[in-house]
Order: structure tokens, then sequence, then C-alpha cells
């Protein structure tokens, strides 16, 4: 652990643990993959305002407020779309002056950033903004429907960041606000602080706090039902630099720390400080890895009795290699406070002169025990509270506030695990399923715009889907949760969005509702639908297996309706078929005879089949299905059925319907305005030799390229990150003809050769093949 030459060798540890499957099969892909087109969010966002940072969700009031630059909003619950109220709070033009002389942006940093937003009672909220490097709070409220700065002006320091971009967490507990944030304009200073009547701060010293990133806090009320008088604790997470290595670079690691609520500092020593701080290293240990990762957001799990509660964080990998992944572990209370009661100490001891290790304290604790809180023990032997300290427990603190143990997750692994990926913020929700049984949801935030959705079933991690809240990539920056809702509020620098927590409509089949492992829905055999619970439906009509995914009880589907299409001699054909899952295969049959994927005369695509140069012998039934592979059985499931076809040749001026397709329609649809440019079949005889070969070596290449990429380990087997497309998969019926057609440099003729069935699949009827066969054929 101490010797610095490991660190070159992390990148290379990371690379064969990948190689050798160990964290490669820790990754976990996500079911679905809803682009935002699909997403079906309300979205809010204000015209030349950014930076919605910060929210507090007013489920009394029916309000999300937020907080942006310059700017408060009052939105609708429901529909954050509507504002109900807005407060404009800017930079006086002095503040702005004064901010840029000092160096700062005038446009970017000395602006007010709100940063702070908490409830103090029905009416009134405190809000803090940075206010151009010069943090102020003051109160707002929601009365006839507006929102009102109530003009405090107060002090801002201590209790907001100066810097925009800088994390920060506080909370309120009974009318005193806990900050975690830094003093000073250079920031220099950081500081856990209480504003009450009693102020308390950390103590600056390196060993408290070593240019930490503060995360999150929460309180825990540890004084109810505690056999020992106990105090309410408040936990705090962050991340610092390490005291306790040798490393010769700078090493982060996580932390959790928490105070007692009734914490009134020291009499002589720690005076107006905590007595109670105590901090421990958070372990997220992800196989394979050398370098711990590092929190970046937490989300307190409450229940009724506060043991049982439970901290989800995520981590993020530290920079060793630019091969970032992201994990989830979580805490529980009872454990955490564990370490803070019975663990040991660490205690500096110098060596070698000025040189400092940490090590485990090994010798006699002062009583009462440095940083316990006041209970009934202490009590009993006249301590009543924190000024009643003796000097030998207080400096004992002081100088060793760090526990020798580390915090260990539940279940000693990450509960999520992806590769290529950085978590951004995290909120759980608990839900109770069909069978009774509670399960907890992680929906999570990244750096471009995703939310993940997902479950770690009794180990098993599984993502449900990913949805694309934000069109652009941009980090989500605030998450919330409205449980009796069942909505999911997010923000970024652009704009908020809505969604809920569940879509079961998008489930379109029994196999689909069921593989998707989702709690909120379950299948319902009467009215063949996915919808969610909890319903008013008999729980005997209803179909769910999260644990299993077994979809057993699912009805046979029956045969699937055979869609008619035209045969182009010569032509190149795509039969549409679009996967539902990412997870499942398609496999395409032809004749009852599975297909050939190796075939230079099928490509086989995530949305569908082309065949290339369509002869009469490929005239017949093809069957495009999906096997979806669940815990290690498979399910397949039919997607489409197809008929392929050679028309009779038929006269144009007698036979005017075939297939049902009237005249009327025929002349109305598209291909008579392609006419002009569709191509000779004569003529393109030997450039589609050409065009196969190109394609072909073009899809050699690019599958040498994914492996290569799967080996480096830029790609996990799995998938990427993802905004990016799937390489080989188009997206849209026209783009694997013209894209691969620019790379084999073809003329722009060909290409029409190309796009020209295209245009069939678009209209979606029958009706354009039809014609185009009539202008071909009978040449
Ligand atoms: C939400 O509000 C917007 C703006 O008023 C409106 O256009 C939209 O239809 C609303 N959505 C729903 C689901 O009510
Ligand atoms: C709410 O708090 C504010 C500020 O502390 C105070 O002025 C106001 O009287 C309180 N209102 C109620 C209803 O308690
Ligand atoms: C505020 O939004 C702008 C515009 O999107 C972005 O460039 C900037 O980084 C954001 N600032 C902070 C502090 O998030
Ligand atoms: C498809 O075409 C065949 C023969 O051309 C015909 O018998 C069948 O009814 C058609 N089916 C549909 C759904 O149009
Ligand atoms: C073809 O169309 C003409 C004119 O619309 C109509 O009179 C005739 O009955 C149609 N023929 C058939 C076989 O449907
Ligand atoms: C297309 O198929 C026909 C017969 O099936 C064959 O004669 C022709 O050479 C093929 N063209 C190409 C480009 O493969």
């Amino acid at each position: 652990m101490s010797s610095p030459p490991i660190i070159p060798f992390v990148p290379c540890g990371v690379l064969l643990a990948c190689a050798f499957t160990v964290l490669c099969a820790l990754d976990s892909i996500p079911r679905k993959s809803i682009p935002y087109e699909s997403s079906h969010l309300k979205v809010f966002r204000d015209e030349g305002i950014w930076n919605y940072s910060s929210m507090l969700m007013r489920e009394d009031l029916g309000l999300l407020i937020l907080g942006a630059r310059e700017a408060i909003y009052a939105l609708d619950i429901n529909n954050v779309s509507i504002a109900r109220a807005k407060a404009s709070w800017e930079v006086t033009q002095e503040k702005r002056n004064e901010c840029t002389y000092k160096g700062k942006h005038p446009d970017i940093e000395c602006r007010n950033y709100i940063r702070t937003l908490h409830q103090i009672n029905d009416t009134a909220m405190y809000v803090c903004g940075t206010n151009a490097f010069n943090p102020v709070c003051d109160n707002i409220v929601y009365v006839d429907r507006q929102l009102k700065l109530q003009g405090k002006q107060e002090e801002g320091k201590g209790k907001c960041p100066f810097d925009p971009f800088q994390r920060y967490s506080s909370i309120v507990v009974d009318g005193d606000l806990y900050s975690a944030t830094v003093l000073n304009f250079l920031g220099s200073e950081p500081v856990i602080l209480r504003s009450s009547q009693t102020t308390l701060r950390s103590e600056f010293k390196s060993s408290w706090l070593n240019e930490p990133t503060f995360i999150y806090m929460d309180v825990v009320p540890e004084s109810v039902d505690s056999p020992d008088g106990d105090d309410d604790k408040i936990y705090m997470f962050f991340s610092e630099n390490a005291v306790e290595y040798d490393f010769y670079s700078k090493l982060i690691v996580s932390r959790v720390a928490r105070v007692c609520k009734s914490d009134r500092g020291g009499q002589r020593t720690l005076q107006r400080k905590w007595t109670s701080f105590l901090k421990a290293t958070l372990d997220c240990p992800v196989p394979g890895n050398i370098l711990p990762y590092v929190v970046q957001d937490v989300f307190h799990v409450r229940r009724d009795k506060w043991r049982e509660s439970v901290f989800y964080a995520i981590f993020t990998s530290q920079s060793a290699s630019d091969d970032v992944s992201s994990a989830v572990c979580a805490y529980s209370v009872f454990n955490i406070n564990k370490v803070f009661s019975y663990g040991k100490y660490k205690t500096p001891v110098s060596v070698e002169g000025s040189h400092v290790k940490w090590v485990m304290y090994t010798g006699d604790l002062p009583v009462p025990r440095p940083g316990a809180c006041i209970n009934n023990a202490a009590r009993d032997s006249k301590i009543q509270s924190s000024l009643d300290l003796p000097d030998k427990t207080l400096q004992f603190i002081r100088d060793r506030p760090l526990m020798d143990d580390s915090v260990k997750p539940l279940t000693d692994k990450p509960l999520l695990f992806r590769r290529g990926i950085s978590f951004t913020r995290i909120v759980v929700d608990r839900t109770v399923a069909l069978d009774g049984q509670p399960y907890l949801v992680m929906f999570i935030g990244t750096d471009n715009g995703y939310v993940q959705k997902a479950v770690n079933y009794d180990g098993e991690m599984h993502i449900i889907e990913e949805l694309q809240l934000f069109k652009s990539p941009e980090p989500i920056s605030v998450l919330r949760l409205s449980t009796s809702m069942g909505q999911l509020y997010a923000g970024t620098a652009s704009g908020v969005v809505q969604m809920p927590v569940a879509d079961c409509s998008r489930y379109s089949s029994c196999l689909d509702c069921v593989l998707a492992r989702d709690p909120y829905c379950a299948w319902d055999l009467s009215t063949q639908h996915c919808i969610s619970l909890p319903n008013p439906s008999k729980d005997d009509d209803l179909v769910q297996s999260l644990k299993e995914g077994d979809p057993a009880r699912c009805p046979d589907p029956g045969p699937t309706k055979a869609k008619n299409r035209t045969l182009v001699l010569g032509n190149n054909i795509k039969l549409p078929c679009q996967k539902d899952s990412t997870l499942s295969e398609v496999k395409w049959s032809f004749a009852k005879q599975p297909l050939n994927p190796s075939s230079r005369r099928y490509s086989i695509y995530s949305d569908g089949l082309l065949i290339y140069n369509a002869s009469a012998a490929d005239a017949g039934s093809y069957t495009c299905g999906s096997v979806e592979q669940v815990l290690g059985k498979q399910y397949y499931r039919t997607l489409a059925v197809y008929e392929l076809h050679i028309p009779a040749p038929v006269d144009d001026n007698k036979d005017n319907t075939t297939d049902g397709i009237s005249t009327t329609e025929l002349m109305t649809t598209a291909p008579i305005a392609v006419q002009p440019s569709v191509p000779q079949p004569r003529s393109t005889g030997s450039s589609t030799v050409a065009i196969v070969i190109a394609l072909v070596t073009v899809s050699g290449m690019l599958v040498g390229l994914i492996l290569w990429n799967c080996y480096k380990g830029h790609l996990s087997l799995h998938r990427q990150h993802p905004i990016k497309k799937p390489m080989m998969l188009p997206q849209h019926d026209s783009s694997p003809y013209i894209k691969q057609q620019d790379s084999a440099s073809e003329s722009t003729e060909q290409t029409e050769v190309f796009l020209y069935p295209n245009n069939i699949q678009r209209n979606g009827t029958n009706a354009s093949p039809l014609k185009y066969v009539m202008d071909e054929s009978e040449i």
C-alpha cells in the first residue's frame, strides 16, 4: 500500500482485470436505452436563465422550489413546465465590479448562483446565493402565489460556497443550519459549521479536513429508542486528500464523518469547536482496482427504525487512466455507527524527523470515549454537556479524529458497476412489488444527461433502463425524488426535467414486461397490458417475476401476422425489425431455416435485415425473433414475420388493385416524385458487386476495430457510453446505406439505388413497391 511503484501498474492492472473478465463481468448494461425523443418528459427552462442547481420539494404546497442563476422559481410539482412564481435575485453592479476587480470572470463567477434552499416553516424558506464571490443568505416566502425575498442580506460565509463550481452541502436540523463549505474567498479554509446560538465549527487542521470536497449530509435520529441515551447525529460525506498513506502523489479518499446534535464545544480545549467530530474512510471496493473510488453523491434511504436506514453512495474511479467507471455502494447506518462507537483510532507518529505516519492507536483511551456523544453513562458521571468533557478526552479527539477501521459496504461489493460512464447524482426509491417485498430502485444521473434506473437482485446487478433526459450531453447536477408523486426531477445547467419513476406502457408484450424485471410494473393477463403497481386488478391476473425473470405465466402470443413485401429482382431489400432489449439477440430465419449471418447475401442489423441483389430464390417467409438471456435461460419471441413474394406481371391499365391497394393510393404516394431518380437495374450489375465487396470489407474492419477496442478496454464487451450510437447498427432506415456507400466512395447514382428501397420502407405501405415493380419489371 505504501510503495509508490504500484501507481504505474494501475492502468495495466485495469486492463488485465478486464481482459480476464473480472471487471468486465461486473459491468452491467441497461436493458433498454430510451432516447430523448421517446422519453416524453416535462421540461422547464427559462429564457436567459442557466444553472438550475438547487431544488427544494414542497409537497405540502404542491411546489418544486428551484434555484438557478440569479433566479428562484416555484414550479408546479405535477408539471414542472408550469412556473407558478419567480423571484429574481441579481448581483448589484458594485458587488460585480468588486468581484471582477479581484480577478474573477464578470459573466461567469461574478453572478449570484442560488445554491441553498431549505424549509424553515410552513411559509418561510432559507436561501443562499454565491452573490459574486460574496455569499449572502435571505428568507423567501411563498404567499399569494408569489415568491418574495425578505431582503435580510445575511452573511453567507461558511453557509454557502463563494465559488459557483464548488461542491458543498448543508441541512437544517431543529432550526439550525449545518453547512460544510469554505470560509474564505480563496477557498482554502474548509469548514463544517453549525450556525446557531452556540456556533460551532471544525478545527482548521489537515488531520480534520484536508482539501475536502463536501458531498452530502443528513441527520439520523439515533436518540430514538436508544438504551444508552445517545444523541442524534449529523452524518456527512466528503472526499479529501489522504493523510494516512505515504503515496508520493495525491491520493483522494472518501470519508464519512459525523457530529452529535447536542455538541456545544469544549470549555478550554476545542472552544466553539466540535468535540464529537469523527471520520472514517468509506470503502467501495471494485475488484481489480488499486486506487480507491471517490464518492460523488449520497442518498439516505430513511426507515422508521434508524438502525435499518441505509446510505446509498455513488463513486467514480480516480483519474489514473482516462478509462472512467462508476459504482454504487450502500452502507448501513448501524455499521457506520459501530465503527465510530467501538472502532480503533488512528494516531500520527513522527518517523525520520519531520515525516508523519498514521498508525493504529493502541494505548489506553481516555474516559469518556473521545468523540462520543453525551449519553447516560456520561451524565451519570456528572458530564451534562460537551462543555463538561475532560481536557484529556478533548485533546485526544482534537489530534485524532480519524478512525482506524474503514466503513465497509453492505454485501462487501458494489451494488452496481458501469464502465465508461461518470455517475453524478443518485436517489433511491423504495417500492413494494407484487410479491409484497420492498425493493430499492436506484435512479442515477450521469455526466451526459442520462438517468440509469437500476436494481440489485440478491447481488445481481440489473439496469432496467436508461433514459436520455437532456438532448445535449450535460451533467445532471441535481436529482430529487418525490416518493408520494412517483416523480423524479433532474436539473442541469440548461434546464429541469420531470419524469415518472416508471412508464410501464413502454413494455409492449408480456415477455417484455416480465423480462424488464421492473418492480413498478406487472403484466395484466386480463387486459393484456403492462400496468403500474399498485393496481386494483386481482393479483392472480398479474405477472411479475423480479428475481427470477421468469415469464412462464405469460400466455402464448400466438402466431404473428405476416406482412407482405414485394421482392424486386436485383434490388436490395430491407425488412425492418427493431429489437426491444439491448440484452437480446436478433435471430432471422428464412423458410424456417436460420439465416446464416456470415452469408454475403445478407446483413443483419439491430433494426432489420438487408438482402442484397434479391433473386427469385429469396422469395418466401422470413421470421425475425429475439432471444433474450435472463439468468442463464433463453427466451424467444417472434418480433416480425414477412412474406416476400414476386408479383405476377400486371397490366397497368387493367389490374389497378393488388394487395388491396387502390389506384388512388397508388397515385398519391411518393414513388411518382422519386421516379426521376429511379436507377436502371441493368447498369448496376457490376457496381453492386463492388459495393458488396466494399461493404464486407468495411464491416470486417469495423468488427476488427470493435474487437481491438474491447481488448483494449475502451469499449466493454457489453456497451459503451449511452450517447454513442451502436457502431454498426443503423438507427434510421437510410443510414447504413448512405454511410457505407460513402465509405465505399461510389457515385451518387448508386447511392440512389440504395436509397430507393428506403422510401418504400418509410411510406410503410405496399403501394410504393408495387408502383416500382410496374416501372421496372416491364422494361
Ligand atoms: C404541462 O404544462 C405544459 C405548459 O403549460 C403543457 O403544455 C403540458 O401539456 C402540460 N403537461 C401535462 C401532462 O399536463
Ligand atoms: C416562519 O419563519 C420566519 C422566519 O424565521 C418567521 O418570521 C415567521 O414568523 C415564521 N412563520 C410561522 C408561521 O411560523
Ligand atoms: C452554468 O451554465 C453554463 C451554461 O451552460 C455552463 O457553461 C457553466 O459551466 C455553468 N456553471 C456552473 C457553475 O455550473
Ligand atoms: C399477401 O399476399 C398473398 C399473395 O400475394 C395473399 O394471398 C395474402 O392475402 C396477402 N396478405 C396480406 C395480409 O395482404
Ligand atoms: C381500374 O380502374 C378503373 C378506373 O378507376 C376502373 O373503372 C376499373 O374497374 C378498375 N379495374 C379493376 C380491375 O379494379
Ligand atoms: C444478381 O443476381 C443475378 C442473378 O441472381 C446475377 O446474375 C447477378 O450477377 C447478380 N448481381 C450481383 C451484383 O451480384
